[in-house]
């Protein structure tokens, strides 16, 4: 590997370390939310919860959802609790109770130090009821909304900056699911709107559900045929699995998400010519995970109760190297990948769970998140990289490595992300960096396990990072041994 100060990818946008919390399974009530709890603040948000949250420097949350949106009246969410309506919750098939809504989750946000990336009803509803939300939210006073804000204790208005122009609307299992022009036709009237609302706002059009829609990439291009120069971001989701229990393969499949950038890149700039825009449009990858553990267990689940375990996946160690490797193919698009939300944050496809009354514990993939947080923010450098390859079921020349380099110009340090995809063997890297002269050093942080399918529990971390890695830095050479199926943070200053 070859890193230098002036092979800049781009500025790294920090909100690539967004998250999302639906209302969904134990998210919120049971997750973030639990009045009872030992932990619990005055407004009944656990303390413990919060604290692991915060430890991960999440800078934007997506929410209220998800699918939870489509269906989502926003209003039965404010206002006395005790008024509030159960409501069934159509999605999910679940009871929703509305204890929590837009002012206490965006209350709680502030807390920890989020943003809150918001998201309107486009299924069910439409422009009304977002311009209606955003004058709620936004508007200082004096009028109806605005107002009925104040009345409910928020005297200032919230100001969020970022909303998504409904969820997945290209799933037929949406609730109001619609084809790309009717899609495109209301998002475009609908961003019309809020922007008269509050000009500041910044938009994000959904694109499609997964690269693997019928759809996809056609319904990027209809949608932004209508809304290019009235939306900023064009959202990306995507969830893997290792269902055939490949790991080979699953650890190749980032090739896929790479892929599926380029495509959604190309498509944007496809439309950027037909319409002669001097914009370039950015890329929102406001959901992403691994997301299939649990699916079997969730089909178990009896309709119409109260925050029910859905979407619980209890990830293993390869997973761990997955999360890690589409964080570092996001970090290498970072002049186009702008935010991005792990999805979710607690107990529903998540890296923090919870036991209802209990403990608060970390997932295996708590860590290269943590990792890629707290380490990831500067400029992200390309790393010229020659690495032994592999073929798999369905991916031919696969890197061993894969690393993403990010050098922080502030503090003056360099952090290279790498995993090594060699299931067997150990990689010796040998990276010049002679361009950063006088660096030395800092740390050398390694996940591995010799069980792949190794988990965490709230009694047993079995799966944790540690500082035992050999690595060396001599006249510009570093050198490092990443052990087999490993994950790899080495910080330089
Ligand atoms: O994150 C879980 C679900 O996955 C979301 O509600 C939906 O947008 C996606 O299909």
């Amino acid at each position: 590997m070859t890193i230098d100060k002036s092979f800049r990818i781009a500025q790294v946008d920090n909100r690539i370390y967004g998250s999302f919390i639906e209302h969904l399974g134990r998210a919120v009530y049971g997750g973030i939310y639990e009045p009872g709890h030992a932990s619990a603040d005055q407004s009944g948000f656990r303390n413990d919860v919060k604290e692991l949250i915060q430890e991960l420097q999440v800078p934007i949350i997506r929410y209220p959802g998800g699918n939870f949106v489509s269906g989502y009246n926003w209003e039965d969410g404010v206002g006395p609790v005790a008024e509030r309506p159960k409501r069934l919750e159509l999605a999910w098939r679940t009871l929703e109770n509305n204890e929590v809504g837009t002012n206490e989750f965006i209350t709680w946000a502030k807390e920890i130090g989020s943003e809150v990336m918001m998201a309107v009803n486009l299924g069910t509803r439409g422009i009304d009821a977002a311009r209606n939300l955003l004058e709620y939210t936004n508007h200082p006073g004096g009028t109806y909304w605005s107002d009925l804000r104040r009345s409910h204790g928020y005297e200032q208005p919230h100001q969020v900056k970022t909303w998504c122009l409904g969820n997945e609307m290209d799933g037929p299992w949406q609730i109001g699911h619609k084809t790309a022009e009717e899609y495109g036709r209301l998002a475009l009237e609908t961003a019309k709107a809020m922007r008269l609302v509050d000009p500041e706002i910044e938009l994000v059009a959904c694109g499609s559900s997964s690269a693997n829609m019928p759809t996809f990439p056609e319904w990027e291009a209809v949608t932004l045929d209508h809304t290019y120069e009235a939306v900023d971001y064009i959202s990306l989701h995507q969830y893997y699995g290792n269902r055939a229990n490949d790991t080979a393969n699953y650890l190749a499949l980032t090739l896929d998400l790479d892929h599926f950038i380029h495509t959604v890149k190309s498509t944007c700039d496809y439309i950027k010519a037909k319409k002669r825009s001097k914009k370039t449009m950015h890329l929102s990858f406001d959901e992403w995970n691994v997301w299939y553990h649990s699916n079997d267990a969730d089909k178990q689940i009896e309709p119409w109760s109260v925050a029910p375990p859905q979407l619980e996946d209890v990830y293993n160690f390869e997973d761990a190297l997955l999360v890690g490797s589409m964080l570092i193919t996001f970090l290498r698009h970072a002049d186009r990948v702008k935010m991005a939300c792990l999805a979710q944050l607690v107990n529903v496809i998540a890296p923090i769970m919870t036991e209802n009354g209990g403990r608060a514990w970390k997932q295996t993939i708590y860590y290269p998140y943590l990792h890629a947080s707290r380490y990831g923010r500067g400029v992200s450098l390309q790393p010229i990289v020659d690495s032994p390859v592999y073929d798999s079921k369905d991916f031919t020349d696969v890197p061993y490595l894969d690393s993403a380099v990010v050098y922080n110009e502030a503090e003056e340090e360099i952090t290279i992300f790498a995993v090594n995809r060699h299931l067997e063997q150990s990689l010796e890297l040998t990276c010049d960096v002679r361009s950063f002269e006088g660096f030395k050093l800092v740390e050398f942080i390694v996940m591995e396990h010799e069980d792949l399918k190794a988990v965490n529990t709230a009694d047993e971390e079995k799966v944790k990072p540690h500082h035992r890695g050999q690595a060396k830095l001599d006249s510009g050479m570093l050198t490092a041994s990443l052990a087999k199926a490993s994950w790899n943070v080495i910080r330089l200053k």
